[in-house]
């Protein structure tokens, strides 16, 4: 598949790069070392309509399509990864699912303040006992009169203690297995709800990652998203989609360290000339450029098909796969390249590569990208 990008991608493209480059580059390091959320870049880029790119104009959105967003996140990836999840999760994982299940109502009440940036959200799926398997969710959900009773906890969650809207799952009925769980929209604030341990990370230092408590929450009933029971597919569906944003991240993180790396060995001097000039330089270029291009291909095909409301499971599954494993990758050559710099915090190429080591692991892991490619395979 070639594609051509339209006028729109490549002014969203130019957009995004002048926004991450001059707002989010020159803190990058220090957000890093401190581990420091910066609700300013969040605030900057809900104003440029960086929060609702995908999502219709009347609720709040750009109306852009998914390959826009695509290179949203691909941009600010490649500057500062944690700003890119932040987005990522915020899109596909919060105001997305309440897009496609949403009632009216609740997309006039949830959906509008997050596409505008307004508002800042998560998505609590993931259990201390329910990571790859993720129906394993011990969370639950009891009916109480208008309300839902929500007790438990979901950990690793992106954006959370920042986050005003959380889509969370519980289990309403065990012996329905993953068809006993539902889906609800939960928001910061509501009697009962905490955060708990901050994680403190490898990589994306700068993205919250928090711990969710449910004490006797009562979320109101018309809180539930879709039906009772459906909240397993709902927040698979979520993942489809999902994936694009992180193969996205993972693509950004990987052109970002090829660019860098370029522009070190151009500069760098041993035995008398640039290191670009020897084969072994070039070879490891060369090698970047094309995993890079052929991860871009298989990213922007899955957001060209998500646009085009056809399937996206397999293709966002092995863009995901793909682009983060090009991502480790490239990061790892870029780290070689820099040499004795590479792995010191002067330069970023070893931030990128810390980063790059979560876009394997998170929205499911590698193998559970294999698992989910292999079932569309052999369907
Ligand atoms: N869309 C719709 N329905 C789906 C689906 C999809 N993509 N995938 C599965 N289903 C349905 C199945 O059709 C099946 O339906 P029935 O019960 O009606 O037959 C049901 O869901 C159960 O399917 P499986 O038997 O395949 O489910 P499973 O328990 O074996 O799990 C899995 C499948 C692929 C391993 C899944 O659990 C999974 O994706 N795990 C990984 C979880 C994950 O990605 N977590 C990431 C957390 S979020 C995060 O990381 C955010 C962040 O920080 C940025």
């Amino acid at each position: 598949m070639i594609f051509d990008l339209t006028e729109d991608h490549i002014m969203m493209r130019k957009m995004v790069r002048d926004f991450a480059e001059k707002e989010c580059g020159p803190g990058a390091e220090e957000r890093d070392e401190k581990e420091e959320f910066s609700v300013d870049i969040w605030k900057k880029a809900g104003e440029l309509g960086l929060a609702g790119v995908t999502f219709p104009e009347e609720y709040g959105g750009v109306g852009a399509d998914y390959i826009s967003y695509a290179i949203t996140v691909e941009e600010l990836s490649r500057v500062d990864a944690s700003v890119g999840v932040t987005i990522s999760a915020h899109a596909s994982l919060c105001a997305n699912p309440i897009s496609l299940f949403g009632t009216d109502e609740q997309k006039k009440k949830y959906l509008v303040p997050l596409a505008t940036g307004e508002k800042l959200g998560a998505f609590g799926l993931t259990e201390p006992m329910a990571g790859s398997d993720a129906s394993g969710t011990r969370t639950t959900a009891v009916r109480d009169g208008n309300d839902y009773i929500l007790n438990g906890s979901k950990c690793f969650i992106t954006n959370a203690y920042y986050a005003d809207v959380y889509v969370v799952t519980a289990q309403m009925d065990k012996s329905k297995g993953n068809r006993g769980i539902a889906a609800f929209i939960v928001e910061k604030g509501m009697p009962g709800f905490s955060f708990g341990k901050k994680e403190k990370k490898m990589g994306i230092r700068s993205s919250a990652t928090y711990e969710l408590v449910f004490e006797d929450v009562r979320v109101p009933a018309e809180n539930l998203l879709g039906q009772e029971g459906q909240g397993f597919k709902i927040a698979m569906q979520t993942l489809d989609f999902g994936r694009i944003g992180i193969a996205s991240q993972a693509l950004g993180i990987a052109q970002g360290a090829y660019e860098q790396a370029m522009k070190y060995t151009k500069e760098r001097v041993q035995f008398g000339k640039a290191i670009s000039e020897f084969q072994n330089t070039q070879f490891k270029l060369a090698d970047m450029a094309t995993q890079i291009e052929a991860a871009r291909l298989l990213v922007y095909q899955a957001a060209y098909l998500a646009s085009q409301h056809k399937p996206v499971g397999k293709a966002s599954a092995m863009a995901k796969l793909f682009a983060s494993e090009t991502a480790m990758a490239v990061t790892t050559m870029g780290v070689q390249l820099h040499g004795g710099y590479g792995y010191t915090r002067d330069y970023p190429a070893e931030r990128m590569m810390r980063d790059a080591k979560i876009t394997e692991i998170y929205e499911g892991t590698n193998e559970i990208q294999r698992i989910v490619i292999s079932s569309h395979i052999l369907k």
